[in-house]
């Protein structure tokens, strides 16, 4: 018999189950793969790489571009393996044994319960309200009242898709004194992060990445803006150079060229837009409001829907045993052409079902 560490046998496992669908629209990916543009400048930067070499200059230069487009310092931002080792470090930072806790909506994203408990804290799921809203007093005194050390938000909210208007957000920094993570994984398609507020709060520490409105999920990478005696502390829990060459290079060339992707961006929001309408109008579906690149919608034979869309190689995110999402698919946007396509097989589904 193995003997592994306490408590790792009941550690929940990431349940996305991946396959490689025809369609695949469950991870909340980009489906598109870089600009031509842009990866002509990753291949050739690429090509010049010194392979021999830890990467140095690369965190520097990658940090030194994210700072001053935020106004900050570059010792103000750290750089993570996806934005997932970032959370996974500041839980760890914040963590380390039962007596001390951490918030985190739920439901939201299900690697905040994982972390929490590799983390060895106490896990408090703060309950949002029925329209998966986060009521914000109730949110301040469940954090005041069980003495946490880390409350965390996720805006705009995965799974759900909804947001906080980035005053609420200012609210919940200001009135509690605990580090408050905030998790921006889909803000480039909101448009409006609390960065900002970095400047005047040092107790908030922002996670971004480049893997939703970037296309880079790929390539690992994300960052956290936050004061620099945040990052100072945080940096000690990370090994050394565990960003690679490779990545660290290519989202060095996509933050330079980030604008090559607004175009992309802004069809995403509009197929949003088009799909959420589509999907409204079919019999017995609720879609609810999303600021992200998915939606979250709620049918009662969801399951059945699901199975379905599996046996027609479409992959959406089916939430078959959270209590809290009963019922409900999760659909990232894909292109045009596959989303008319999913949308097709929904409709059919839901037609003959009332039929
Ligand atoms: C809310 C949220 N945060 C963080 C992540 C982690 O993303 P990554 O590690 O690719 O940056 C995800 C991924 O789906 C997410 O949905």
């Amino acid at each position: 018999m193995l003997k592994y560490r306490n408590h790792l046998s009941e550690m929940p496992s990431y349940d996305g189950v991946e396959r490689d669908y025809r369609i695949k629209v469950n991870a909340n990916e980009c489906n598109l793969n870089l600009p031509p543009l842009v990866e002509e400048r990753v291949m050739s930067r690429l090509s010049r790489i010194a392979f021999n070499r830890y990467p140095n200059e690369q965190y520097d230069d990658l940090r030194d571009q994210i700072a001053r487009n935020f106004n900050v310092d570059m010792d103000q931002i750290l750089l993570g393996s996806g934005s997932s080792e970032i959370i996974e470090k500041v839980f760890y930072a914040f963590g380390g044994s039962a007596r001390r806790r951490i918030v985190y909506p739920s439901p939201s994203f299900s690697m905040y319960k994982i972390y929490a408990k590799a983390a060895e804290a106490q896990a408090i799921e703060f309950a949002l309200d029925e329209n998966y809203d986060l009521d914000v007093d109730r949110f301040i005194s469940t954090v005041r009242e069980s003495k946490a050390q880390l409350a965390v938000v996720c805006n705009p909210n995965n799974p759900t898709g909804n947001v906080l208007a980035v005053d609420r957000i200012e609210e919940i920094v200001r009135s509690i004194d605990c580090a408050v993570l905030l998790d921006e994984a889909y803000v480039e398609f909101y448009g409006r992060s609390a960065a900002g507020l970095v400047k005047k709060y040092p107790n908030l520490l922002v996670a971004r990445t480049f893997s939703k409105a970037y296309g880079l999920a790929g390539a690992r990478v994300g960052y956290m803006i936050a004061h620099r005696d945040v990052t100072r502390m945080i940096e000690k829990t990370f090994m050394p150079y565990h960003l690679n060459v490779l990545s660290l290079a290519t989202a060095d060339i996509v933050y330079q060229m980030r604008d090559e992707f607004v175009p992309r961006i802004q069809m995403m929001v509009a197929e949003r837009k088009r799909m959420s309408e589509r999907l409204s109008g079919l019999s017995g579906v609720k879609v609810y409001p999303s600021a992200t690149n998915f939606l979250l919608m709620k049918y009662d034979r969801a399951a059945a829907l699901n199975a379905r869309l599996e046996e027609l190689d479409i992959g959406v995110r089916c939430f078959k045993n959270n209590a809290r999402l009963e019922n409900c698919l999760r659909i990232s946007m894909g292109t045009r052409e596959e989303n008319d396509a999913w949308f097709a097989a929904i409709e059919k589904f839901v037609k003959e079902a009332t039929a």
